[in-house]
C-alpha cells in the first residue's frame, strides 16, 4: 500500500484556490491513500463564529468532499482530510475519509486546541476505523496527539494506520508521534500545514514537517519545516506490531 501526506499553505477563505494548489501538489505522485492536514480548504484562524460559519460546510455533499471524491475517482485513491463542518448539531473540527465511492467515515475532534475552542463544539467520538485503500484507518485530529488515549483506542479498536490530520504549532507533536505508533503498533501518518496566520489578537505559525512512522517506530518520511511538499511511502499495513504491545 502507498500512503502518503500533504502539506499544504493555505490562504484562509480561499476555499477554491486551497483545493487547486492541492491537485497540483498531488498530480504526478501516485498513493493509494493521502492524508492531508487539518482545515487544509479553509485556513485555521477563525475571528469568530460568524467567520467559522461562513467557511464551514457539511461533509455528506459539501464542495470539499465532493473535490476529495472527484481526484479520488481520478487517481484510484482514497483521502483523510480536516474539513470545517457544519452540520444541524452544530460546527466542528472535523476529518472526513473519502474515496470514489464518497465519504466513508467523519471523525469530529474531541480534543479542541487553545482558541479553537471559542468558535468550534466538541466532538464526542467514536474515533472512527475504517477500511480504506486496503487498510483499517484510524482518523484523530492534531492536539488528540497531546494525549496517549485517542491512538490508544483507534490501535484497540483495530486500527492499522492512523490518519492524523494537523495544523500543529507546539513544537513537540512530531517526536510524540515515533511513541504513539510505538505504543499502538501502528503505522501513523501526520499530514500538517506550513505558513502562518493572523486575526484581531491572535497569530499563529505552523511547523510542517508532515512525518510518516512505522509501528516500530522508524521515521519513514519527514517534510521540510518551511514549504508545501508531498511525500509518499510503501507500507504494509498487515505489518502493525498489535500481537506485542
Ligand atoms: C491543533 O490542534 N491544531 C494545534
Amino acid at each position: 500500500m502507498r500512503v502518503g501526506w500533504v502539506q499544504n499553505a493555505p490562504v484562509r477563505g480561499d476555499r477554491e484556490g486551497n483545493l487547486a494548489r492541492v491537485a497540483a501538489l498531488i498530480a504526478g505522485h501516485r498513493a493509494d491513500l493521502w492524508v492531508l492536514p487539518e482545515l487544509f480548504a479553509t485556513g485555521y484562524l477563525m475571528a469568530d463564529r460568524e467567520a467559522l460559519a461562513q467557511l464551514a460546510e457539511p461533509v455528506s455533499d459539501g464542495p470539499t468532499t465532493a473535490f476529495l471524491q472527484g481526484l479520488a475517482v481520478q487517481h484510484g485513491c482514497a483521502f483523510v482530510a480536516g474539513v470545517a463542518e457544519s452540520a444541524p448539531e452544530g460546527l466542528f473540527n472535523a476529518a472526513v475519509a473519502v474515496d470514489a465511492s464518497g465519504p466513508r467515515a467523519v471523525y469530529r475532534k474531541v480534543h479542541l486546541f487553545d482558541t479553537e475552542r471559542r468558535v468550534f463544539d466538541p466532538g464526542t467520538g467514536p474515533f472512527p476505523v475504517v477500511a480504506l485503500a486496503g487498510a483499517r484507518v484510524g482518523i484523530m485530529i492534531c492536539f488528540d496527539w497531546r494525549f496517549p488515549e485517542p491512538a490508544r483506542v483507534l490501535a484497540l479498536a483495530g486500527a492499522q494506520v492512523i490518519a492524523h490530520p494537523s495544523n500543529l504549532v507546539l513544537p513537540h507533536c512530531q517526536a510524540a508521534m515515533v511513541t504513539r505508533a510505538l505504543e499502538n503498533g501502528v503505522f501513523t501518518v501526520t499530514a500538517n500545514r506550513v505558513g502562518a496566520e493572523s486575526v484581531t489578537g491572535m497569530s499563529v505559525a505552523f511547523t510542517g514537517a508532515s512525518r510518516i512512522v512505522a509501528p516500530d517506530g522508524r521515521v519513514l518520511s519527514d517534510g521540510p519545516a518551511d514549504r508545501p511538499a508531498v511525500a509518499v511511502v510503501e507500507i504494509d499495513p498487515a505489518l502493525d506490531r498489535k500481537s506485542v504491545v
